[in-house]
């Protein structure tokens, strides 16, 4: 029998490639950058599944090129805001992602962002490099400190209850919302509040929401004016939550203390975006879950939906569960 045909936008990490190639004819993008739109697009003509990043947009257009026999889209990774998802659940595609894997990955980078902000750790390290360092001094590179300080998350999911886990053993007092917010973990307390109280009193703000209508350009010129003028702002969620340009005028006037980005809009940022010539600001290249075994994980994750799909399965991590009802 021959094998369904699936086309990859990208090569995934090993064991769910092996797993791929034993059950599909693949059609695999070689290059590192992605595929761009048109690529796609002619690609997927005919094709049976397709497996993405969040860096390929699928819409409708790339699932009417595909045709009626598409049947499953799997999208290596937690966030879907890059699939049309009104568009797959009209065709009864049901849409795949990696939830649960990367969670402590993420947490992980976005403490890391925090701890690294607050301490100055990637200004202090360039400061060296530079020949900058001429003595102990008293006042030399102050920051912040955690203990005592309140933590503001912004999505109370699975990662921004496992950055409370985290915020929780450095002895933070941590604040909250969420629209549907899940109990904290075990041993860990934090209060839910409303968005202006949570960044009128916080003096971390971690984002940990999905990108979606209501969460597009939430963090805004009026949103940062409500901080503290000691605030440090991290993004591990999704660029568009953050509006860029308030963000650079508040850090280069000092209205904020600092942010450390994950994720910008766009991505990847232009070298010549005016973020990256302040101190204040740290962006590193989306990589809160790059760990080896994470990625391993998403790649596998991935791999499984795609090929449940393709059996007419019901995915083992299905978005949009609503295109199996009757
Ligand atoms: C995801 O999977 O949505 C993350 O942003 C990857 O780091």
């Amino acid at each position: 029998m021959s094998k369904p045909k699936v086309f990859l936008t990208r090569r995934i990490l090993p064991k769910g490639l092996s797993l791929v190639e034993e059950f599909c004819a693949a059609e695999i993008w070689q290059d590192e950058l992605p595929p761009p739109h048109d690529e796609i697009l002619a690609r997927v003509r005919g094709m049976e599944g397709l497996l993405c990043l969040l860096t390929d947009r699928i819409d409708t257009e790339i699932m009417d090129a595909a045709g009626p026999g598409l049947r499953v889209i799997s999208s290596c990774s937690v966030g879907v805001d890059n699939v049309d998802l009104a568009a797959a659940n009209a065709r009864r595609i049901p849409v795949g992602n990696t939830p649960g894997v990367l969670t402590d990955a993420t947490a992980d980078l976005a403490f890391a962002l925090l701890l690294a902000a607050a301490r100055r750790v990637v200004e202090g390290d360039r400061f060296v490099k530079n020949g900058n360092w001429k003595t102990w001094g008293l006042d030399l590179m102050l920051g912040a400190d955690l203990r005592g300080a309140t933590l503001g998350i912004i999505g109370f999911g699975r990662i921004g209850r496992a950055v409370a886990q985290r915020a929780s053993g450095f002895s933070m007092n941590i604040i909250f919302t969420d629209p549907h917010p899940a109990e904290p973990e075990a041993g860990v307390e934090a209060k839910q509040v409303d968005l202006d109280t949570l960044l009128m009193q916080s003096d971390f703000i971690s984002l940990h929401c999905p990108l979606t209508a209501e969460t597009q350009g939430l963090i805004n010129e009026a949103a940062i004016d409500k901080m503290k003028p000691t605030a440090v702002l991290v993004n591990t969620s999704r660029g568009p939550v953050m509006d860029l340009a308030a963000l650079y005028k508040a850090l280069r006037t000092k209205r904020i203390f600092a942010a450390a980005l994950d994720v910008t809009q766009p991505e990847p940022l232009p070298p010549d975006n005016p973020l990256l010539t302040l101190e204040n600001c740290i962006v590193v290249p989306h990589i809160a879950s790059a760990s080896r075994q994470t990625r391993e994980k998403m790649s596998l994750m991935s791999a499984q939906n795609l090929i449940a799909g393709l059996k007419g399965e019901q995915l083992p991590n299905c978005v949009n569960p609503e295109v199996y009802r009757k």
